[in-house]
């Protein structure tokens, strides 16, 4: 088990090369089911769940190359359309392979995901989308027994946004007969990179990106070649780390189109932003501003910021409200950032929270993937030193966080734990 060590209060500068998007890869990389033919992608981050869907994409009997961010994924025949609890337990994305399972051989047994830190996480919108296009679902032992002859296309109107499960409609309705339209469908910028890729692949996709899509099934799908989109959320909490440590910083590899929610919301809070063709330039405030936040799903200000902006506030001039409206319990780290001295107190879904001076470093627990981010950037503005334990919850979605950080100037280092 690593820890990170931070001995903060040092500004970071320079320049930080934004990875592949996780949000993206993970769905695409599901996507090589549906096809006998080869999928090339680009630009993959190298994350602990990235490796863990290749294992089970192995084990069912995808073929995978992987060489320095470049994969070659290929499923000339699936032996095994089974995903087992002991992988689907540690990465709930995995339910994604779901969707290309049934529609490439019309079954899966792919064991329920389970809840995790931040909530339950159900999947009723995912099964309630694939009973309509025909499946037949049984839930058995912890695990969902799918089985559908061929799917059909159907009109899917989800109750309530759903990101995987718009990826995973979306992928099954690309060989189903006839034509399927998904409705209050998820516009986050990572579906757009999904039916990218898939009308590559030689689906027939129009409308990702709104609310409505439409996919036209097709016979078969073949071989494509493609490059993951940046990772916005990784960009945004560097963004929102420089906010908190002082200095400036350019984020490179990204278009800031994706951002738009979280770079107004950081000029209310007072940094300067510029936006450069292949990147983002941020001067932290001199005074960080208190600013309220409300999350949404896209072009919303996103969830997966929460956690990170909830640290900038603890050291606001004034009040800030934050409200979590996707995940009913995304406060895991409003107690590890009070034991670096922040002040938030938590009435219903709005955690209030009133500005501090400065934290004070101190040994926390990372509970989830976002909150340990906002803990490192807690630490990095903390006078004195943090520990922040369970760094496998940020490794899953940054990659070499310590190493990004440690470029920009900050005293950031990863030991062992020993006992
Ligand atoms: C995706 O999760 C992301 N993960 C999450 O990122 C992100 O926070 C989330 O979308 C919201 O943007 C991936 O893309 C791999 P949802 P997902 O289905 O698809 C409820 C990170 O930090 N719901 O949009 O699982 C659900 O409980 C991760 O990178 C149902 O009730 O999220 C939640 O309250 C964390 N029934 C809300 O909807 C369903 O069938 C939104 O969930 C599905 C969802």
């Amino acid at each position: 088990m690593d820890k990170i060590v931070i001995q903060g209060g040092r500004k970071l500068e320079g320049e930080v090369e934004i990875s592949g998007s996780k949000n993206a890869a993970l769905p695409i990389m599901a996507a090589s089911l549906l096809s006998a033919q080869s999928l090339v992608l680009s630009n993959v981050p190298d994350l602990k769940d990235i490796q863990t869907l290749s294992h089970l994409l192995e084990g069912m009997g995808v073929k995978i190359k992987n060489s320095f961010g470049t994969w070659k994924l290929q499923a000339k025949e699936i032996k095994d359309p089974h995903a087992p609890y002991d992988l689907v337990r540690t990465m709930r994305a995995s339910i994604l392979v779901l969707g290309p399972l049934l529609a490439r051989t019309g079954r899966a047994r792919v064991s329920l995901p389970g809840g995790c830190a931040i909530g339950a996480r159900p999947i009723d919108r995912h099964l309630r989308g694939f009973e309509q296009m025909g499946a037949h679902i049984e839930l058995q032992g912890g695990y969902v027994e799918a089985k559908a002859k061929k799917l059909k296309g159907a009109q899917i109107l989800f109750e309530d946004v759903t990101v995987t499960g718009t990826e995973n409609m979306m992928m099954a309705a690309t060989l189903a007969i006839g034509t399927t339209i998904l409705g209050n469908a998820a516009r986050e910028p990572e579906v757009v990179d999904l039916a990218n890729v898939l009308k590559q692949m030689g689906a027939k996709i129009t409308g990702a990106g709104t609310d409505t899509i439409t996919i036209e099934g097709v016979p078969l799908l073949h071989d494509a070649e493609y490059q993951i989109m940046a990772d916005r959320i990784e960009a945004g909490t560097f963004l929102m780390g420089v906010c908190m440590t002082g200095g400036e910083l350019t984020a490179r590899g990204l278009s800031a189109e994706y951002l738009g929610a979280l770079i107004a919301k950081l000029e209310e809070v007072g940094a300067h932003v510029e936006i450069q063709k292949e990147g983002i330039f941020i001067k932290a405030p001199s005074v960080i501003k208190n600013a309220n936040v409300v999350t949404q799903p896209y072009p919303g200000f996103a969830t997966d910021f929460q956690a990170q902006y909830m640290a900038l506030m603890t050291l606001s001039s004034g009040v800030s409200l934050v409200t979590e409206n996707i995940f009913e319990n995304r406060y895991m780290h409003i107690a590890e950032l009070a034991r670096m001295g922040a002040d938030i107190k938590l009435e219903g879904k709005t955690a209030i929270i009133q500005g501090v001076p400065h934290l004070i470093g101190a040994p926390v627990m990372a509970t989830d993937l976002r909150a340990g981010a906002s803990l490192v950037l807690a630490g990095l503005a903390a006078h004195g030193i943090s520990e922040i334990h369970r760094v496998y919850h940020i490794d899953r979605g940054y990659e070499h966080i310590e190493k990004k950080f440690r470029k920009l100037g900050a005293r950031i280092k990863r030991t062992k734990v020993k006992y």
